[in-house]
């Protein structure tokens, strides 16, 4: 895993944001998936703004999300796919068509979510998996107890989860019980992951993440199976991990081993 160490919550958006416009430079018609929540924002921001400004086109990008609150609308405030047009696909040259966010109003949710895994095969797969963590660990709403080969499905969210989220909502009442979620097996197919965490809050689960055991108890661990995963996190984020000097002489050294290989 790749671990790189900005200095705050802006630097690891705009470096974020760079890992997900080079890639749609190379690929015009690559396939993003994307998170919600706080940390990835300011990356969605960077994306508007590179879009407007340097002309990033997104025309040709098809983008599945993670997952959505089951038994909220499209078009509730605070249902992800709500989220989603807000804070990235209404400023950008998305095409609606290509956006796919789970449904929270779906009659039959296991048909639904074999048709999201069906259309994310269809689509070629994830070339980049953009991912947040929760407190309690979760990558998606992977709750702690989650199969390590799971698939999409509907999951009850933990307390901590809720408690967590209720800061979206008039009251924790509101919040829903249950969501939609990818799997931890399908994150995992994805052909690349970007995890993002920000704010001393996930000190302690970026550690658990990185550095410490595989366990379905901290279903963000499960990246370490990985090939190719990139964690992007703040000084905050990152204040617990032992290894990070070693992060930052890699970092360091990336330079030197490309003109190496260069020469060779
Ligand atoms: C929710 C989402 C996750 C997200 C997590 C962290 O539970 N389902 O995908 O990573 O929140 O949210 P935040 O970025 O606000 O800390």
């Amino acid at each position: 895993m790749r671990v790189i160490v900005e200095c705050d919550n802006g630097a690891m958006s705009k470096r974020a944001a760079v890992f997900v416009a080079n890639l749609v430079r190379r690929k015009p018609d690559c396939v993003l998936g994307l998170a919600t929540g706080g940390t990835p924002v300011g990356m969605y921001q960077e994306l508007v703004r590179m879009h407007n400004e340097e002309g990033l086109c997104f025309s040709e990008v098809t983008t599945f999300n993670l997952d959505e609150y089951y038994g909220l609308a499209p078009d509730h405030k605070e249902s992800y796919r709500y989220f989603m047009q807000q804070n990235l696909f209404d400023h950008i040259n998305v095409k609606p068509e290509k956006t796919h966010v789970p449904d929270g109003l779906a009659d039959d949710v296991d048909d639904h979510c074999e048709k999201y895994e069906r259309m994310i095969d269809e689509s070629g797969g994830i070339d980049l998996q953009v991912l947040g963590i929760g407190s309690d660990g979760h990558i998606a709403f992977n709750e702690p107890g989650s199969s390590l080969g799971s698939r999409t499905r509907a999951k009850t969210l933990t307390q901590e989860t809720i408690q967590d989220n209720a800061r979206f909502f008039e009251s924790q009442g509101e919040v829903p019980r249950f969501a939609i979620t990818m799997g931890v097996g399908t994150i995992l197919e994805s052909r690349r992951c970007l995890l993002l965490a920000n704010g001393i809050k996930k000190a302690k689960v970026i550690a658990e993440a990185i550095e410490g055991s595989v366990t379905m108890q901290v279903t963000a661990s499960a990246l370490q199976m990985h090939k190719d995963v990139i964690a992007v996190i703040d000084e905050d984020a990152a204040f617990l991990l032992e290894r990070r000097d070693y992060y930052q002489h890699v970092e360091d050294m990336t330079e030197e081993w490309e003109r190496m290989c260069d020469k060779g």
